[in-house]
């Protein structure tokens, strides 16, 4: 029996390979037969292969169209297979999300290099399946947003851009904290505006900021939503005791914090999260420090999986909860194909203790 990993990369290899070929040389009329006569019926979203038994839970078939010669073909280029996720329990999106912070200039800063492959990304994103994007009006700034509508707007039904306010830019690298009420309006409007949005499906509040009271920052978030300008609120960087605070104030949908394979240091918030049904989204979650070394436990296990340790990464974190909601962040497309891939990695309840343990050693 062909395992899932095993099945979706020979699939995507096979017809990467051959139509991307086929579409940057100008195929003849030869070669397009051989796609169409070979490749495209057993492949057809109406007509799944029988091989994708073997792929496990949840298969959802996307078509990618490519025009060769000036035909258009319809064929299978990428396959997810994730659980969903229900963030306030209406918002239905697969539990792989994409982290848009990475399609800007370095450190975070000004424009990426090449803005038309950062909207292609973007797009591929959304062809996949993936329907959870990340942002924050602090992404550039205001670039990550800018890409999104540009790349995506009129926005494909399903799609959930989750936004933040509440970090100010001085420079690359530099992420000083305002979350002053009439800051994160401001902020909010703002988003709006380069989202071309009328209400904002999440909104998070980016960070706590020592210079305002907490309940001041998350009471600005509830009165956008009373005002129909957010549909959810998400909060990051926060405690169990944030937590707890901004959930006495209004509806907590998702947490964002720093959590991987490496750092743990929000395990007490994701419990909570995950008693609660709050969607827990895992930042940094690419993360893997000395586990990924050279003859370390991850290195073996990607092995056994014909997988990278990047996506053993990811497959354990989606593994670590049902709320849990990761969002890769890259500039690329190879890369951004490559964690899409870890939703099909099943770890065993061997692998899973295995990696556990050594992390926290
Ligand atoms: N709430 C917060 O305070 C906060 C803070 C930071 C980030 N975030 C959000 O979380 C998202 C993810 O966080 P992150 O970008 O810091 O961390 P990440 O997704 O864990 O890692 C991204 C880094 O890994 C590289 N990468 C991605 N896929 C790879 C692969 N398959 N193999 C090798 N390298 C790979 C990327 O470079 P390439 O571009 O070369 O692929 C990039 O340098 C961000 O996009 C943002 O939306 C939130």
């Amino acid at each position: 029996m062909v395992s899932g990993r095993a099945w979706s990369r020979t699939m995507i290899t096979t017809l990467k390979g051959r139509l991307g070929a086929a579409c940057a040389e100008g195929a003849s009329e030869t070669v397009s037969g051989k796609l169409r006569t070979r490749e495209t019926p057993s492949l057809d979203a109406t007509r799944p292969d029988p091989s994708s038994a073997a792929c496990g839970k949840g298969l959802s078939y996307l078509i990618y169209h490519c025009e060769v010669n000036g035909l258009l073909w319809r064929t299978l280029a990428s396959v997810s297979g994730m659980d969903t996720f229900s963030i306030g329990g209406e918002l239905e999106v697969h539990r792989l999300g994409f982290g848009a912070m990475r399609i800007t200039g370095k450190g975070i800063w000004g424009p990426p290099d090449d803005p038309d492959e950062a909207k292609r990304l973007l797009r591929r994103v959304v062809e996949s399946g993936v329907d959870l994007i990340d942002t924050a009006d602090s992404y550039g700034p205001e670039v990550s947003e800018n890409l999104i509508a540009e790349a995506l707007h009129p926005y494909p039904d399903g799609l959930v851009i989750a936004t933040k306010g509440g970090l100010r830019r001085t420079g690359p690298g530099q992420w000083p904290r305002e979350a002053r009420p009439e800051r994160l309006k401001q902020a909010c409007e703002g988003s709006l505006r380069r989202l071309k949005l009328d209400r904002i499906d999440l909104y998070q509040l980016h960070s706590p900021d020592p210079q305002v009271p907490y309940a001041d920052s998350v009471r600005a978030l509830k009165e956008l939503q009373d005002e129909g300008e957010i549909r959810h609120v998400g909060i990051s960087n926060v405690s169990v005791d944030e937590l707890h605070e901004a959930r006495g104030i209004v509806e907590v949908v998702t947490v964002q914090n720093r959590f991987s394979l490496e750092d743990r240091a929000s395990e007490d918030v994701l419990d909570v999260c995950e008693e609660a049904g709050i969607g827990f989204i895992p930042w940094f979650p690419l993360a893997t420090g000395r586990l990924a070394d050279p003859g370390g436990p991850l290195e073996r296990i990607a092995a056994d999986h014909d997988a990278t340790p990047a996506q053993i990464a990811l497959a354990w974190l989606l593994a670590r909860s049902p709320v849990m909601l990761p969002i890769p962040g890259t500039s690329s497309v190879e890369h951004f194909e490559e964690n899409l891939g870890a939703a099909r990695i099943e770890l065993s309840d061997d692998e899973l203790a295995e990696i556990g343990s050594a992390a926290r050693g």
